[in-house]
């Protein structure tokens, strides 16, 4: 099993922020990319604040915060993760950006790197062919919040190495993650399930004229859910929901997958959710 002593993550948003935070708080070294100095710098502070907040509520130590912030850099240069042991790319979730992405990767990445992404319903083996090294390519999957949700996803790829996912498996379990180990079909195992459930969640609204909070509320109280699911689509973001659909229904073709017309709607008005301040529900 390779060892991994440095991880870089490209793409500080939600999920790559959440990952690089996990990293730094599992002792790694970290490298965070992004595309502007700004949204580097944002995504750190959120990373700052989250694990001060870990402090404040008695969960991490003041010292051991101080030293796991210290072990994030962050740059926009892909060069910088040239020393990576492990990359973990968290871009938007397009194939074409994200193969363009892997093949440059892979010009800059020692040749014993392993190279991870965090599709949530892209072909890890497509992706992986843009590369001249797919049995070091594989998919992490994480999920929305990543420091919170208990579950990573450790996809073999067709050409993927059973080292490669031994060795992810290996880091998802020092991040503290519960691995469930799977191949590369449309959605893995979670998203296969949640996306067309939550395409259903999401017809009921207009099938049986309910508001979201009614929708979120029948739910959580009649289901059982953490949060309804206009809650979870507007944080997980409608356009990284709207992707994922897509993916899955160009994949599988099931007319639940595609993405209610609601949804479509709400992404060209720029409604994208939590993170855009509006979504089915202001923040
Ligand atoms: N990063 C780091 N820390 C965070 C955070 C984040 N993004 N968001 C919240 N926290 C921290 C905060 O510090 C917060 O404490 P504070 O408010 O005192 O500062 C602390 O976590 C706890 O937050 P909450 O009080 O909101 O925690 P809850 O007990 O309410 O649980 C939850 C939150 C775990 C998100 C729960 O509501 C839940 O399980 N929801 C379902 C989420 C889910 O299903 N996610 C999967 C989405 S699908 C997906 O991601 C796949 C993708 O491919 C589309």
């Amino acid at each position: 099993m390779t060892e991994i002593r440095t991880i870089g993550v490209i793409g500080l948003g939600a999920m790559g922020g959440g990952i690089a935070q996990l990293a730094v708080e599992a002792g790694y070294d970290t490298i965070g990319r992004e595309v502007s100095g700004e949204l580097a710098e944002a995504a750190a502070g959120r990373i700052g604040h989250f694990l001060t907040r870990k402090v404040e509520k008695g969960q991490l130590e003041q010292a051991d915060r101080d030293v796991a912030v210290a072990r994030l850099t962050t740059t926009t240069e892909l060069d910088a993760l040239a020393g990576c042991d492990l990359v973990i790319e968290a871009i938007v979730e397009e194939l074409e950006p994200k193969r363009v992405l892997f093949a440059e990767l892979d010009g800059i990445c020692r040749a014993d790197a392993i190279l991870a992404t965090n599709t949530s319903a892209l072909s890890v083996t497509e992706i992986a062919a843009a590369t001249a090294r797919p049995e070091r390519v594989v998919g992490m999957h994480f999920f929305n919040p990543a420091p919170l949700m208990p579950l990573v996803e450790v996809v073999q790829a067709e050409l993927t190495s059973p080292e490669t996912v031994e060795s992810a498996a290996a880091v998802g379990a020092r991040l503290g993650k519960e691995v469930v180990r799977c191949h590369d079909t449309p959605g893995f195992v979670v998203n296969r399930i949640l996306i067309p459930l939550l395409n259903d969640c999401l017809r009921v609204l207009d099938e049986a004229r309910v508001t979201p909070e009614a929708l979120d509320s029948a739910m959580k109280n009649g289901a059982g859910w953490p949060m309804g699911p206009c809650t979870l689509v507007d944080l997980v973001g409608i356009d990284v929901h709207v992707h994922a659909s897509e993916a899955l229904h160009a994949q599988l073709g099931e007319p639940r997958m595609a993405p209610p017309e609601r949804l479509v709607e709400m992404q060209r008005e720029g409604k994208l959710g939590r993170k855009s301040g509006q979504g089915f529900y202001s923040y």
